[in-house]
């Protein structure tokens, strides 16, 4: 027979939300600024906040979020703003980095691929931090031959460093390309140990054609 501590901890298990973590308060009173004006645009803002609740709680292992598809969809409009809310959490205390001896502020970037990953020992300055933001990981794919294939083999680089920490992307590639294009090994980790990849649709338009 159960006792009634047990009665009472099914009973709460059944009662208790699917996701019992939920949205963190500070997330959920952030005023994102995102318009959902297709529905192929639906997942976009829920994993954003998902994923920025699991930095703020330290949940691994969903590490990583990549937000892949067309042009001008708000792509880097909302990891920006991802940016913005995480050093507000910073500012208000919510979110440190633990050390042995007590806390500190974590060590965030944006970084442009082709812009700041020109020095050979940048993957590894970048891979240090406790956070960043790859803005357009195929950016290279665009440039030249000789400096995309350099960009590409450097973002690929800064990749495999970062499989252990919180790490943004966009790119204007679909997973099946980046695999073809930039690394077999990225393409596979996007989707693995529960990292969030959200693929927006080809047929979304441009934000300012809708
Ligand atoms: N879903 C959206 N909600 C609100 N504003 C948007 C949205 N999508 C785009 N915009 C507006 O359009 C501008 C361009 O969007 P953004 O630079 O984020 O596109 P992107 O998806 O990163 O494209 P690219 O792949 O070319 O970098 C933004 O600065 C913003 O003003
Ligand atoms: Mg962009």
């Amino acid at each position: 027979m159960q006792s009634t501590a047990q009665l009472l901890r099914t009973d709460r298990a059944l009662t208790a939300p699917a996701d019992d973590a939920g949205i963190h308060p500070h997330v959920a009173a952030w005023p994102w600024r995102f318009e959902v004006y297709h529905p192929g645009l639906r997942e976009v803002l829920p994993a954003v906040q998902a994923w920025c609740s699991a930095v703020i709680r330290h949940e691994p292992p969903r590490r990583w979020l990549s937000l892949l598809g067309p042009s001008g969809v708000g792509k880097t409009h909302i990891l920006k703003q991802v940016l913005s809310c995480l050093r507000s959490a910073t500012a208000r205390g919510l979110w440190k980095i633990p050390t042995a001896t007590g806390q500190r502020s974590p060590e965030v970037a944006h970084l442009i691929p082709a812009v700041d990953l020109q020095d050979f020992r940048a993957p590894r300055d970048y891979s240090r931090y406790d956070l960043i933001y790859i803005e357009d990981i195929g950016s290279g794919a665009t440039l030249d031959k000789g400096a995309g294939a350099v960009t590409r083999s450097r973002v690929a680089e800064l990749l495999q460093l970062r499989s252990n920490k919180w790490t943004l992307m966009d790119a204007n590639l679909y997973r099946r390309e980046i695999e073809h294009q930039l690394d077999g090994r990225i393409a596979s980790r996007l989707k693995r140990d529960g990292s969030w990849m959200v693929e927006v649709p080809p047929e979304v338009g441009d934000y300012w054609d809708r």
